[in-house]
C-alpha cells in the first residue's frame, strides 16, 4: 500500500475518532442529580396516594380557626406582591465543576489526538528525494569519467560527497570480470560490468570515514587501521568485511548512485583485482 493511500485512510479515521470523543463528552447525562426520584418510583407513589375524607370535626375546627382570624385573635400578615423572578447572571454563577471537567477533558483529548495524528502524518509523509538515502545523480557519464581519470592514481580517489561515495573504476579485463562474477551479484555486479563500483565512505568496522592513501593507493581507515584495496576489498585490520557499496545506475547520459540500497561488502579474503601495495601506508 502506498504512503498516499495510508494517509488518505488515516486522516478520516482520526477525524471520526475525534468527533466520537467530542460527542460522548458533550452528551447530556440521564442522571439529574442525587436525591432525584426515578420515573418508576414517582409513578408508583402516585398510584398509592389516597386522600383521606375530611371529617365533620376537622371541618368545624377549620371554620372556627378562620372565624378567630377574622375576629382579630390571630394576626394575619398582609399579603405581599410576589417577587418577579429574573434569571441569574451567568458571569455571577461562573463555571461549574462539571463544565470545567468536561471542557478540560475535551481539550486534552483533542490535543492528544491532534498530536497523534500529526506524528502519524509526519511518519508517513514521503521523504524528500535527491539527497543521501535516495537515488543521487552525480553527473553525466563524461563528467564522471573525467573525475575518475584524473584521480587514478591520485591523492584522493574520485569522491562524490552528495552520495558519500567513492566511485572507483573496475578493471574490464576478462579475468577480473570473471572473478567479480564469482563474488558479486545483482545491481553491484551490473555496475562492475559497466566498469564502476560505488563504495560507501563508511568503514564497516565502526563507521569512520575511510580516506584514500595517495602512496599505497588503498583505502586506509585512521580509526583502527582497517585497509582496503582500490575496489574496497578488505586487506588488513579489524573490519568484518570489505567496504559496503551502492548500485550504480546509468539513466540516459546521467550516472546515478542508489544510496538507499546499500549492499554489504565482500567477505574477508576476497581479492578480485590482485592489486598490491603501490607504496608506503598512510595510517
Ligand atoms: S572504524 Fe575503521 S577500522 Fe575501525
Amino acid at each position: 500500500m502506498s504512503s498516499g493511500t495510508i494517509i488518505a485512510i488515516a486522516i478520516p479515521v482520526l477525524v471520526v475518532l475525534a468527533a466520537l470523543v467530542g460527542f460522548t463528552s458533550l452528551r447530556k447525562s440521564d442522571v439529574q442529580g442525587l436525591g432525584q426520584l426515578s420515573r418508576e418510583t414517582r409513578k408508583r407513589d402516585a398510584g398509592s396516594l389516597t386522600v383521606a375524607p375530611v371529617s365533620d370535626e376537622a371541618k368545624e375546627l377549620e371554620r372556627s380557626v378562620a372565624l378567630a382570624r377574622v375576629g382579630g385573635d390571630v394576626a394575619v400578615p398582609e399579603p405581599t406582591e410576589p417577587e418577579i423572578w429574573s434569571p441569574p447572571d451567568p458571569e455571577e454563577i461562573g463555571v461549574t465543576r462539571r463544565q470545567f471537567l468536561n471542557r478540560a477533558s475535551i481539550t486534552l483529548m483533542t490535543m492528544g489526538l491532534s498530536a497523534f495524528g500529526a506524528a502519524n502524518i509526519a511518519f508517513l509523509w514521503p521523504r524528500p528525494t535527491g539527497g543521501f538515502g535516495s537515488k543521487v545523480k552525480i553527473g553525466t557519464i563524461s563528467s564522471v569519467n573525467d573525475v575518475i581519470a584524473s584521480s587514478s592514481p591520485a591523492v584522493t580517489f574520485s569522491y562524490f560527497s552528495e552520495a558519500q561515495t567513492y566511485l572507483q573504476p573496475y578493471p574490464m579485463d576478462e579475468a577480473t570480470q570473471r572473478a567479480a562474477e564469482s563474488v558479486y551479484s545483482g545491481a553491484v555486479l551490473d555496475g562492475i560490468k559497466m566498469g564502476y563500483v560505488a563504495l560507501w565512505q563508511k568503514c564497516p568496522h565502526l563507521g569512520c570515514k575511510v580516506p584514500s592513501c595517495a602512496t599505497s593507493q588503498w583505502f586506509e581507515c585512521p580509526c583502527h587501521g582497517s585497509q582496503y584495496n582500490r575496489v574496497g576489498e578488505k586487506k588488513v585490520g579489524p573490519a568484518p568485511r570489505g567496504m559496503d557499496r551502492f548500485p550504480v545506475i546509468i539513466d540516459g547520459d546521467k550516472v546515478v548512485i542508489d544510496t538507499g540500497s546499500p549492499t554489504q561488502g565482500p567477505p574477508i579474503g576476497t581479492d578480485t583485482t590482485g592489486q598490491g601495495l603501490e607504496g608506503p601506508h598512510c595510517a
